[in-house]
């Protein structure tokens, strides 16, 4: 089912079609687990030249490697080594095609009163400014050019509120207000912006505590093949909702 848009001057600009993935060069952070190394792994499969990069991860180096990808580590919450990932990619590759903000942060439910602040703030820090970081590093390359594709991964946690989730419903809906303003704001610089929201995926993001229904969440390998679908199709969808049940928002 297609978003529902309140009004007119909040829709998305019309996704063009996108091109073969052959040859192209795209960066996804966060890549190292997870939706973001099953989208490099879709990503690689297509024949892109794919840069993963993540926080000082251990994993990153090994599953890049087993890819035949490049790693790159990097924290989106900071401004300069988002630029410098942007501009490692250009020098290496000679071109930056498609930006995957995919790098997010959870934290286990819990009620507003007992939420740690600091956590809070972190989330707010990865969740948003590592969209915004990334979004402006992705255009210094890609404006000039007049070309690119700037993925968001965000969440059905942007559309509705969660009991027990609020910190992270914030973090996705303030970021879901970033990407919808970036994908109507760069529209006419030849630059096409996605904004995703899946919904429940089975990874790691809930280490520290499982919601209860987590065995009905969606498989991330599942996820990436929809958002590679998407990128495909003839007339993708600039908001695209992933769900794993039949469910409105
Ligand atoms: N899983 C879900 O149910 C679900 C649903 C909807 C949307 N999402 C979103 O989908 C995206 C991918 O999540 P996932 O489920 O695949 O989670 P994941 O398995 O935890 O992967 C997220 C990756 O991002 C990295 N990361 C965290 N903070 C970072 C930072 N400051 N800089 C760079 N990388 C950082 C993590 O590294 P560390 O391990 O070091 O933290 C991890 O490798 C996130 O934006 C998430 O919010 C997830």
């Amino acid at each position: 089912m297609a978003t529902q848009w309140p009004n007119k001057s909040e829709r998305p600009q019309k996704a063009r079609k996108t091109q073969q993935l052959a040859g192209k060069v795209a960066v996804i952070t966060g890549a190292s687990r997870g939706l973001g190394l099953e989208l490099a792994r879709e990503f690689v499969r297509q024949g892109a030249r794919v840069v993963m990069s993540d926080i000082a991860h251990d994993e990153l180096h090994r599953v890049a490697a087993e890819l035949g990808a490049q790693a790159y580590i990097a924290d989106v919450t900071n401004e300069q080594a988002m630029f410098e990932l942007a501009a490692f990619t250009k020098r290496t590759f000679g071109s930056l095609d498609l930006w995957v903000n995919n790098a997010g942060l959870w934290m286990p439910h819990c009620p507003i009163e007992q939420m740690s602040l600091d956590r809070v703030h972190r989330m707010v820090e990865v969740n948003l400014f590592g969209i915004i970081h990334g979004a402006r590093a992705a255009l210094a390359v890609m404006k000039p050019v007049r070309t690119g594709i700037i993925i968001n991964i965000l969440s059905t946690s942007a559309l509705i509120g969660r009991p027990g989730s609020s910190g992270y419903c914030a973090s996705k809906c303030a970021a879901m207000g970033f990407c919808k303003s970036l994908a109507l704001e760069v529209a006419d610089d030849g630059i096409v912006v996605y904004n995703i929201y899946p919904e429940g995926m089975q990874t790691k993001l809930f280490d520290e505590q499982r919601p209860q229904d987590y065995t009905d969440y969606l498989d991330p390998r599942v996820v990436a093949m929809k958002i590679m679908k998407n990128l495909s199709a003839k007339k993708p969808k600039g908001e695209f909702v992933i769900r794993r049940a039949k469910q409105k928002y």
